[in-house]
């Protein structure tokens, strides 16, 4: 099978703990290249991961002809010119979110892939959890019905240290919802298939102390008619994280546990019934057995990379396109938007 030949540009963090292992496994992927801010770093990621060459700077990586297409997983500040710097080398890029730090910076880059021919695609990998995809398939089918409620939630633990740029605005740019919330509010609406069109949040940091939020909550009705609830906080221990994201129709639930997450595990709870029966002043509530899901857990970075290499080796759609992260930014935009002015701000 031919094999795409990746580079990898900050190849340290979540690269080395979660993408390039998935990476490695993938079928139609080979890392070739690692970029870090020295070549110590480089080096040793080179060695532990297998890649062929290692860069100190991100550009000697993009003019490497070799390289066919780039992860980048930097801090949100370098995104945008390291995407721009790729894409002007013609090659494909898979790149973490936020896509950069502003929509407006976002925008440039997919207008500088668009002029020079390539893909790219975003991050936001937990779209690939085996669940989320029976999810979204229970709602196209119709089965659950008019979807009227939903709820994601991701937390953590994460407590204030020095120099860290997730916790300062000049180099995050936000806290929990944006590092966190992003992808609650990416798989309500890609679970869902419709957007958000009006918003309402709370964000403020009520333990830590640091520049950011490290509690949110975001109100949110869609175009569907639904109403849907986010809350990510980095201030909820570990331990006790459940992280769930709950789904609500006229035909049923969906309820799933411990699915937002880097891992693909937890569980899911579906309900499905029938919105022709008539009102029961008693509710009763025991006659329902769940729906039997039969899936098999797999690694969601793995299946990010194959994805998108299959949209670079066969022109397969894009499973994470750049406009569904850029949407998914405005909402978090006009979260914050309506935390400091008090009103509900609308997507135009
Ligand atoms: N999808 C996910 O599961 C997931 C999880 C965590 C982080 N992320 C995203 O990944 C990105 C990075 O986050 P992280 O947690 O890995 O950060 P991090 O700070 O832990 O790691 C970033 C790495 O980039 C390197 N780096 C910094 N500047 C560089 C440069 N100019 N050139 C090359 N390398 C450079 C750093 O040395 C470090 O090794 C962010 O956009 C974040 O939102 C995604």
């Amino acid at each position: 099978m031919k094999k795409v030949k990746w580079g990898v540009i900050g190849a340290g963090g979540i690269a080395d703990r979660r993408t390039i292992p998935g990476m490695l496994l993938a079928e139609n992927a080979e890392l070739y290249a690692v970029s870090e801010i020295n070549m110590e770093l480089a080096e040793k990621l080179r060695a532990k991961h297998g890649a062929v060459k290692a860069y100190d700077n991100y550009q000697d990586l993009v003019n490497d002809p070799e390289v066919e297409a780039v992860y980048i997983a930097t801090p949100v500040g370098f995104h945008k010119e390291q995407a721009i710097a790729a894409a002007r080398a013609k090659k494909h890029i898979l790149i973490e979110k936020p896509v950069a730090f502003t929509v407006e910076d976002g925008e440039e880059v997919k207008r500088v892939c668009e002029e020079e021919g390539v893909k790219i695609a975003v991050g936001l990998m937990m779209r690939y959890h085996s669940y989320h995809q029976v999810m979204k398939n229970i709602i196209a089918e119709g089965k659950l019905g008019q979807v009227v409620s939903c709820r994601g939630q991701l937390t953590c633990w994460f407590p204030k240290m020095e120099n860290n740029w997730r916790q300062q605005k000049a180099t995050a740019g936000g806290g929990a919802l944006v590092d966190m919330g992003v992808h609650c509010i990416d798989l309500i609406q890609y679970i869902t298939g419709s957007k958000a069109k009006k918003v309402t949040g709370f964000s403020a940091n009520k333990t830590f102390g640091y520049e950011v939020d490290d509690s949110s909550s975001t109100l949110f009705e869609l175009e569907n008619g639904a109403y849907a609830y986010v809350d990510a906080n980095f201030n909820i221990p570990d331990a006790a994280a459940k992280c769930r994201l709950e789904i609500y129709g006229t035909k049923g639930s969906m309820l799933a546990e411990g699915t937002i997450s880097q891992v693909e595990a937890g569980k899911l709870d579906v309900v499905l019934t029938d919105d022709t029966l008539g009102y029961d002043a008693a509710q009763d509530r025991n006659d329902v057995k769940p729906v039997d899901i039969d899936v098999t857990f797999g690694n969601m970075y793995t299946k990010e990379v194959e994805s998108f290499s299959n949209s670079i080796l066969n022109d397969a759609p894009i499973e994470v396109p750049i406009e569904d992260a850029l949407y998914v930014q405005k909402v978090m935009n006009c979260a914050y938007e309506s935390n400091d002015t008090g009103k509900v701000v609308y997507l135009s």
